[in-house]
């Protein structure tokens, strides 16, 4: 069963750097606030949105992954940060046999991306509004991932909001229980100072190994299969920036 769509209702305000956006319109949720307002993006849910059966809003209580992914894909993967959704659109087009679920905490760009998802007609997607890092937790079971995609997190740059960053000290553990021996992490950011921070937590990480041979593989194989395309590069592309992309290969356990 898929978690009801939640009333409308007002919620406290915290100091996310962007307080006064549509998302503060919903019901506080703490899976949402773990080290401060995750989601400060803005964009109304509005009228013209179709999501059908592709959104599912996780809410305090969303349901795990194996009630999420149907049975008979090859592969069950996890975007987090899907934004806008145009990883989730490629992916499920490139890759029929495996499952996507996009999870995103801003709830106006999940149903963005569920409603592109659900005119296509595809359903080997799903975007699910919730804190990815703490689905990742507690709602997969071990080794059920072939992969998790992370792409352009948000740097959250000031000190005191270190603690919504994706890659923190404790994310190792986290995903080398989630994903499936020889499967991957996959990584894209435009920020130096956010890569360095990955490049030392995943560096460090006994589970883990960097494999230049995927990433080259990955983005030979084309748009979908993992890196791009995303709304963010997209933008940073045209702006001339440094792209990092690499692959993290979960070691066997
Ligand atoms: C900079 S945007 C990148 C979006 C997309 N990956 C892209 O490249 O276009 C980061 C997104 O991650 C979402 N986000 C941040 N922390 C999250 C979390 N813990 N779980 C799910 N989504 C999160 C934000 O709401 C935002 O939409």
């Amino acid at each position: 069963m898929l978690a009801p769509l939640m009333p409308a209702a007002p919620t406290p305000d915290d100091d996310a750097p962007n307080p006064t956006g549509p998302d503060d319109a919903l019901p506080f949720n703490p899976r949402m606030h773990q080290g401060g307002k995750l989601a400060f993006r803005s964009r109304i849910q509005d009228g013209d949105d179709e999501p059908g059966d592709r959104l599912v809003l996780g809410g305090r209580n969303p349901p795990p992954l194996r009630e999420l992914a149907p049975t008979g894909f090859t592969d069950v993967e996890i975007e987090i940060g899907s934004g806008k959704g145009a990883f989730v659109l490629a992916s499920t087009e490139a890759r029929p046999d495996t499952f996507l679920l996009g999870i995103e905490a801003a709830q106006g760009y999940a149903a963005m991306a569920a409603t592109r998802l659900y005119a296509s007609g595809r359903k080997n997607g799903l975007l699910l509004v919730d804190n990815g890092k703490l689905f990742l937790q507690d709602r997969v079971d071990d080794g059920e991932l072939a992969a998790v995609h992370v792409y352009f997190p948000d740097p959250w740059p000031k000190r005191r909001h270190a603690g919504r960053r994706f890659f923190t000290d404790d994310v190792v553990p986290v995903l080398a229980r989630a994903i499936r021996d020889e499967g991957y992490l996959y990584f894209a950011s435009d920020n130096a100072a956010y890569a360095g921070q990955v490049a030392r937590v995943m560096g460090a990480a006994v589970d883990f190994e960097r494999d230049e041979d995927e990433e080259v593989r990955v983005r030979a194989a084309g748009p979908g299969h993992a890196f791009s395309p995303t709304n963010f590069e997209r933008k940073y592309i045209e702006e001339g920036r440094v792209i990092r992309r690499w692959a993290f290969r979960r070691l066997p356990r």
